[in-house]
């Protein structure tokens, strides 16, 4: 159930009959006041304006053209064009009827795609920092949403597995093992990438045998790639941990590295040449971008190869681009990276583009996003500086959740605090950086994230638990709950079913712009319209039609706040 969109098509068609162009938009919004109706239509003075008409006789032959009176118990015409549309109780409470009824809500897109989302991507024999926290639990909750409304999701973890990095970590790894160093040692990835570095730098025969390495693993020597593929499950099994922690949906199948791309290179870079797109440069062969100026205000050369023969990060790119179209089949690609890679990005995609590699309505998005930064405001770091470890800031966050539900000192069993614990813990540290818009820099503050005030995990994990000790406190007969007729006697219950009818309109905008911050804001609102509803509304008290009826909206508001959060990869517990 959609309304806006209903709406939407609704007056468009009406505009269209009243003489308006067939790409119309008619702009119809949840309206910000009470008196201006539930719903507004826009759109309707910019059409009036095109067409040289008066907005407001515009906006009355759009009404005269539409019908919404099962929709709409009034509608109206305000200042200057605007259209106010007030629902009708009746359809709103067949409709949260119907929600409860049909599985999934009755949320199912009509032309399902198939989406691959780039997102985690961390890199081989280094630890995940904090950006790819961003990266891993916003991408989740999109790939979530996108697979809840039927569309079919192929993750692609495209992990830095590839370089010339890798021949310095291989030499690294035999010197390891032959001296038998224990798995302690390599559990610690950074200190092993840093280690290995060292070696490289300070030792010539390393340096001489890492080298070799290089090209070895290149040309496919049984040895490096043993060696290499040892590393990479090194590491992916070390953030599977987090994964797993996270609640996260990724799995080792899913991982679609940059060496996937690596034998497609040498290929895209002689075709890139000989449509000459790509030119010599010193040695280097170079795509010159008109789109992008370089500071002396000249077309921005992009390298594709380097002067020793070694592809870029921008090359595997534009491979991943075309594979994603032609052997994934992909409607959408989405990139979820940082915003300090827009530019890299839309370069690739340029490129991609201008060599005809995939047709225009093959859509590429960077879902890009802000920083995390410290409570001073500068880039999250340790006390001393370093960059802070996933696994170190999830330990943290449990410590200090394990301190918060102590201090309520609930009557829970060791299990159920556990898991109590557990689910405020990481659904605080989740839900923070999902509650706010990926694009901007946002303050990590532990403080504000275990808060039981305001749009926080702990808050919105709590309101679902009183929703259920309701039905924990009353014996409901579930098929009388399901004939149960809803009533809207007081304006508070008609606010809750409106509100709860507008979910799919906040998960199809997650989908469609890759901001899980609406759904977080659409729930937060609607645990905030449950609460005054209960406050006004008696349940248990009142008689018996009117209680089935509020336990109905009850039922369906536990159900939407389990499956938002659900959507959003934060679990929601029973009792706290
Ligand atoms: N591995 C990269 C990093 O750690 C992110 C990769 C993003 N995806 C892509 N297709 N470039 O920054």
């Amino acid at each position: 159930m959609n309304i806006q969109s209903i709406l939407s098509d609704k007056i468009k068609q009406a505009m269209i009959s009243a003489g308006a162009e067939q790409n119309v938009e008619p702009l119809v919004r949840q309206s910000s006041k009470p008196q201006f109706g539930d719903y507004q239509a826009n759109g309707i003075m910019g059409a009036a304006k095109k067409l040289g008409q008066n907005p407001r006789e515009f906006a009355q032959k759009v009404l005269n053209n539409v019908d919404l009176s099962e929709i709409a118990e009034k509608t109206e015409i305000a200042g200057p064009g605007f259209i106010n549309i007030f629902l009708n109780k009746d359809w709103v409470a067949k409709n949260v009827d119907i929600a409860l009824a049909v599985p999934n809500f009755g949320i199912k897109v009509a032309h399902p795609q198939t989406v691959v989302i780039d997102y985690s991507s961390p890199n081989v024999a280094k630890e995940m920092h904090v950006g790819h926290l961003r990266s891993t639990i916003i991408g989740d909750a999109v790939a979530r949403a996108l697979e809840f409304m039927g569309n079919k999701v192929i993750r692609a973890n495209h992990v830095g597995d590839w370089g010339t990095q890798f021949g310095m970590l291989i030499a690294y790894l035999e010197k390891m093992e032959n001296e038998h160093a224990d798995a302690m040692e390599l559990s610690d990835l950074e200190a092993f990438y840093r280690a290995a570095k060292e070696h490289y730098d300070s030792d010539e025969a390393f340096a001489v045998k890492a080298r070799s390495y290089v090209v070895k693993l290149q040309s496919g020597d049984t040895y490096c790639r043993t060696m290499w593929k040892k590393l990479v499950d090194m590491t992916m099994q070390q953030n599977q941990r987090n994964y797993d922690r996270l609640n996260v949906t990724l799995t080792e199948k899913d991982v679609m590295g940059e060496s996937l791309y690596n034998p497609m290179l040498p290929g895209i870079v002689e075709d890139l040449k000989k449509q000459g797109l790509a030119v010599e440069d010193d040695g280097a062969l170079v795509v010159y971008l008109d789109e992008f100026k370089n500071k002396d205000g000249d077309p921005m050369g992009v390298i594709v190869q380097k002067k020793d023969g070694g592809f870029l990060y921008t090359t595997t790119d534009i491979a991943a681009a075309k594979y994603r179209y032609h052997t994934l089949h992909a409607d959408r690609a989405l990139v979820f990276s940082d915003t300090r890679q827009s530019q890299h990005m839309q370069q690739a995609w340029l490129i991609t583009r201008k060599a005809g590699y995939v047709p225009d309505s093959f859509s590429l998005e960077h879902q890009n996003f802000g920083m995390m930064l410290g409570k001073d405001g500068k880039p999250f770091k340790t006390r001393s500086g370093g960059t802070v470890k996933l696994a170190d800031l999830l330990d943290e966050a449990v410590e200090r959740a394990t301190l918060l539900i102590n201090e309520k000192n609930t009557a829970l069993s060791e299990q159920e605090k556990a898991e109590v614990i557990e689910a405020v813990a990481i659904g605080s540290v989740k839900y923070a950086d999902l509650s706010k818009n990926r694009t901007t820099d946002y303050v990590f503050d532990w403080d504000n994230m275990l808060s039981f005030e305001g749009n926080t995990a702990p808050y919105m994990q709590y309101a679902y638990t009183r929703i259920r000790s309701i039905f924990s406190k009353t014996d409901v007969d579930a098929v009388a709950l399901s004939k149960a007729k809803i009533q809207m006697t007081d304006d508070k219950e008609r606010a809750l079913a409106i509100k709860l009818l507008q979910f799919e309109e906040a998960v199809q905008i997650v989908a469609k712009e890759g901001t899980p911050h609406v759904l977080c804001t659409y729930l937060y609102e609607l645990a905030g319209t449950f609460s005054s509803f209960y406050e006004h509304c008696p349940i248990l008290n009142a008689e018996e039609t009117l209680k089935l009826s509020r336990l109905k909206l009850a039922q369906l508001t536990e159900k939407t706040l389990k499956q938002g959060l659900d959507l959003l990869g934060i679990k929601t517990v029973e009792k706290m």
